[in-house]
């Protein structure tokens, strides 16, 4: 799927963005590996911490739907530098794909992309848990 089919996609999940504490809407879209697309805005809470972002929201419906495996994932949002995924979002990320391209975009127009290798240098994974093997 097209960049820009991407970027709409999660441009398009920003509108249901429930964000009345912080007023920062922010929307996601994440392409599976079997060519599904799901989509997720951030939800915050009057217990703030209790909110999820927009990505995560994405990831869970993808991997809830027993499709983990993800693609691409972009990221929409009103930040004079497309906002970038939070660290949270990431390890959430990376537990069911290392090989992820991050778009992120934003209502400016302003286009960024770069790897989950990248935002996520030395990430801790399930490989440390059993037996160490990615340890070095
Ligand atoms: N937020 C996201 O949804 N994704 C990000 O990548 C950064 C932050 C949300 C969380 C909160 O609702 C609001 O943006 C402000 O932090």
């Amino acid at each position: 799927m097209e960049k820009e089919k991407m970027i709409a996609a999660a441009a398009m999940a920003r509108e249901k963005a429930y964000a009345p504490y912080s007023g920062f809407k922010v929307g996601a879209a994440v392409l599976t590996k079997n060519g599904n697309l799901y989509t997720g805005c951030n939800i915050e809470n009057a217990s703030y911490g209790e909110t999820v972002c927009a990505e995560r929201v994405a990831i869970f419906k993808a991997v809830s739907e027993e499709d983990p495996h993800i693609e691409v994932l972009a990221v929409y949002s009103s930040s004079d530098i497309p906002a970038a995924p939070c660290g949270a979002c990431r390890q959430v990320l990376i537990e069911f794909s290392s090989d992820t391209e991050i778009i992120m975009a934003n209502t400016a127009g302003e286009v960024r992309i770069a790897s989950i290798k990248e935002l996520f240098p030395l990430a801790f994974n399930r490989e440390y848990l059993e037996g160490g093997k990615n340890i070095g």
